[in-house]
């Protein structure tokens, strides 16, 4: 059995003006007619591998998205095994741990969880389904799997995987996992040509992440079970109480337990990478999406009510608005019913600083 696992708790701030705290990323049709959600939700349907049986998805999220979440996958006609509702956000590796303890509550049945973000573009999803097909022996044997993407710039905002292999396109072992250098040791990770991104898709047993958060983060894996066995059932959510929640500290699987899985192998838990290349994005920022999204002869890609002219490389989102653009380049305009931004398309990481100034006026 493989359960597909949707993390969607994050919020996303530099993708300010749609993507708010109300209203994160994963929740927005950023790409094509489907929320990024709804695009996760999709993309292992109708996945076949011999001798594995697809399971329902579990979601993880946040208590106030959790109306939003059920009717986005009632839309695309897929219905949740759960929905596991977090009072409040506790980063990845206790929203992980909730999922492993509803995946394995059938003792007979130690399930294969494919954790999946719910903030990425994936172009090819064929390409994507053969990657979890070559990753399955690996966490079916009791590995912990991620999937790596070869660089092409520093990027500092993710996960880097150092390959024991010769080649970054064979799957094989992690030999070491650093979250989020800095910019100079992203280069230098680069440049070596030994590194990859971590993806943030990861693929496990059910039981051999228990046995992983336990012996790496026992505060987190004790605080989480003691909340997961508090949880109220009403149809598909489960209500994760705040009280024994927030007892939990906050840390991200990449920081709690990747960074010292491939190194301490005290646990004897295996540390794999697989190749993935099917045009992912993490759509960290209006550029991003850009570049992802298909565009017109002008290169431009428009949504909604866009009327251009002599108009190159831009992106125009425009939700309750017409918006014309004349004699412009390299833009990113995105209009909502209460804000307009108006951005230079290779400036788009610092519309945070606009969030940032927009909390302090409060
Ligand atoms: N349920 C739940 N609860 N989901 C959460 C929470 C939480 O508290 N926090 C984050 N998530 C979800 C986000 O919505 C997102 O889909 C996913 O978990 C990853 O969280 P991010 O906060 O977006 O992580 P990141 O982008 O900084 O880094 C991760 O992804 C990179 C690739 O995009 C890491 O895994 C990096 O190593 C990786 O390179
Ligand atoms: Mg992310």
């Amino acid at each position: 059995l493989l359960v597909p696992v949707i993390l969607s708790g994050g919020s996303g701030t530099r993708l300010w003006p749609m993507s708010r705290a109300q209203y994160p990323k994963q929740l927005l049709p950023l790409h094509d007619e489907n929320t990024l959600l709804q695009c996760t939700a999709l993309r292992t349907e109708g996945f076949k591998c011999d001798g594995v049986r697809l399971g329902k998805p579990i979601v993880v999220s946040n208590e106030e998205y959790r109306f939003v979440i059920a009717e986005q996958l009632r839309l695309i006609g897929s219905a949740a095994e759960s929905i596991l509702l977090e009072p409040i956000g506790r980063n990845t590796a206790p929203a992980i741990t909730l999922a492993a303890l509803e995946a394995g509550l059938d003792p007979s049945e130690d399930p294969l969880m494919l954790v999946m973000p719910s903030d990425h573009v994936i172009a090819d999803i064929s390409a994507f389904q053969n990657a979890l097909r070559a990753a399955i022996p690996a966490a079916q044997n009791g590995a912990i799997v991620t999937f790596g993407i070869i660089p092409d710039h520093p990027e500092t905002g993710y996960g880097y995987i150092e390959i024991k292999a010769d080649n970054l396109g064979t799957p094989g072992p992690i030999a070491t996992f650093v979250e989020k250098p800095d910019a100079e040791t992203a280069q230098r990770y680069v440049d070596s040509g030994r590194f990859v991104w971590n993806s943030g898709l990861f693929m496990t047993r059910a039981s051999v992440w228990l046995k992983a958060i336990a012996a790496f983060r026992p505060d987190i894996a004790e605080a989480v079970q003691l909340a997961y066995a508090a949880g109220k059932r009403d149809g598909s959510f489960l209500h994760i109480p705040k009280d024994k929640f927030s007892a939990s500290p906050s840390d991200s699987i990449d920081y709690a337990v990747m960074e010292k899985l491939p190194t301490d192998t005290s646990t004897g838990i295996p540390a794999w990478v697989v190749p993935l290349d099917c045009g992912w994005s993490d759509v960290g920022a209006w550029s991003a999406l850009w570049e992802v999204a298909e565009k017109d002869e002008g290169g431009n890609v428009t949504r909604g009510d866009v009327l251009t002219t002599d108009t190159t490389d831009t992106l125009v989102l425009a939700q309750s608005r017409m918006v014309a653009c004349v004699g412009v380049d390299n833009l990113v305009i995105v209009e909502t019913p209460d804000a307009v931004m108006v951005a230079n398309k290779n400036e788009t990481q610092k519309v945070k600083d606009i969030v940032g100034q927009l909390q302090k006026s409060g």
